[in-house]
């Protein structure tokens, strides 16, 4: 009898040890290891750095990134720094440690990236700038639409409304390096029209954040200054012109004032339907989400990059992936942002009576 104890004691104390082994290789998987294999067991694994999530186009952006990542059998890490540049660095310093494979990033300061960029290079991690350049450092990809051209789009359409008068320029945030491309494009057609003496600009701000807010203060402070005698807006971004749009409103100017917007935002085309703001030049935010996201992952699989063009960055030539933007204003919303089903005919034509919509699709 003590015998058959004792055999079952040492079998229980066998048992016992195999399971807390079991137990140990489990708990052993930390994910805080810095596993950059991209081919081990629990798939690749994408960092998606986001700037901020309160602009509406960063959200869907955000969300057809995913999906299609999801789709192609990676995961997606998703952190919105909400603007603050030192939490952004930390963030991704944070997803460099929890192992990732590959670094997608929305900047929100294109010059103060470096640091942590080197870093993930480092760690063997490929780093792609989402839509806004990162400059000064290694980085793989840059996917994003062409920003030049979009600023032009935006000043050649207020030009064939005010081919002559006074223009406020608004640009977008100082520390987003689209920012300067889309003010580049616009100048390239604007500066030939101020050396002729045809348009007069009588004021030019920037707009910290791209903050709507801030484009309502200083659209305030230029229609004082200039006693209500501005023609034309010259506004890089939906949220912006939202702002501006506010300022004039309270003038009786909206909609005698020709304004340009960017991002096909559904108050921005709301407005448009409604006559307030006159354009918006509209990026296919399921293309350059998709395209990402495919590049994404195939640098995380070690595969290379077939850009179409490149762009100097202050370090290297980054392969440029670049999109094609697309004009909209009253007579094609139907036809891009309805059709491509980015909005739908009744959320755009909300403040419109019926008697004045358009045909549905
Ligand atoms: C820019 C982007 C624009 C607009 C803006 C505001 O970098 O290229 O399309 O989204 O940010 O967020």
């Amino acid at each position: 009898m003590q015998k058959c104890m004792s055999l079952l004691s040492m079998l229980l104390m066998v048992l016992l040890l195999f399971t807390v082994a079991a137990c140990g290789q489990d708990a052993g998987k930390n994910p805080g290891t810095s596993d950059n294999n991209a081919n081990d067991e629990d798939g690749i694994k994408i960092g998606l750095s986001v700037s901020d999530l309160s602009l509406e186009r960063w959200q869907h952006d955000r969300d057809f990134f995913v999906a299609k990542a999801e789709e192609l059998g990676a995961s997606v890490l998703v952190q919105s720094a909400n603007g603050d540049e030192a939490e952004q660095l930390s963030q991704i310093e944070n997803m460099i440690s929890q192992g990732i494979d590959a670094l997608v990033i929305i900047a929100i300061n294109s010059d103060a990236l470096t640091t942590v960029v080197d870093q993930a290079k480092a760690e063997g991690i490929p780093v792609l700038a989402y839509d806004r350049l990162i400059n000064g450092s290694d980085v793989d990809a840059y996917v994003s639409f062409d920003n030049v051209r979009v600023g032009e789009m935006q000043a050649e359409y207020l030009l064939e409304k005010v081919p002559a008068g006074k223009y406020f320029l608004m640009g977008g945030s100082p520390t987003d390096n689209n920012a300067k491309m889309f003010r580049e494009g616009q100048m390239n057609i604007i500066q030939p029209k101020v050396d002729s003496g045809d348009i007069e600009i009588v004021g030019d701000q920037w707009v910290k954040g791209w903050d709507a807010t801030e484009a309502l203060k200083i659209m305030e402070n230029a229609l004082t200054a200039t006693n209500n005698q501005i023609d034309a807006v010259v506004a890089s971004n939906d949220s912006t012109a939202g702002g501006a749009i506010q300022a004039l409103q309270a003038q009786g100017l909206a909609g005698k004032v020709v304004i340009s917007g960017q991002d096909a935002d559904l108050a921005a085309v709301q407005r448009i339907a409604e006559g307030t703001q006159s354009m918006t030049v509209y990026k296919p935010i399921k293309a350059i989400a998709e395209k990402s996201a495919e590049v994404a992952v195939a640098l995380a699989k070690g595969e290379s990059v077939t850009a179409d063009s490149t762009i100097h960055n202050g370090k290297v030539d980054v392969p440029f992936i670049k999109l094609d933007p697309i004009k909209v204003d009253k007579e094609n919303l139907v036809d891009t942002v309805i059709k491509d089903g980015f909005h739908s005919y009744d959320d755009v034509y909300k403040n419109v009576p019926e008697s004045e919509r358009p045909p549905r699709p």
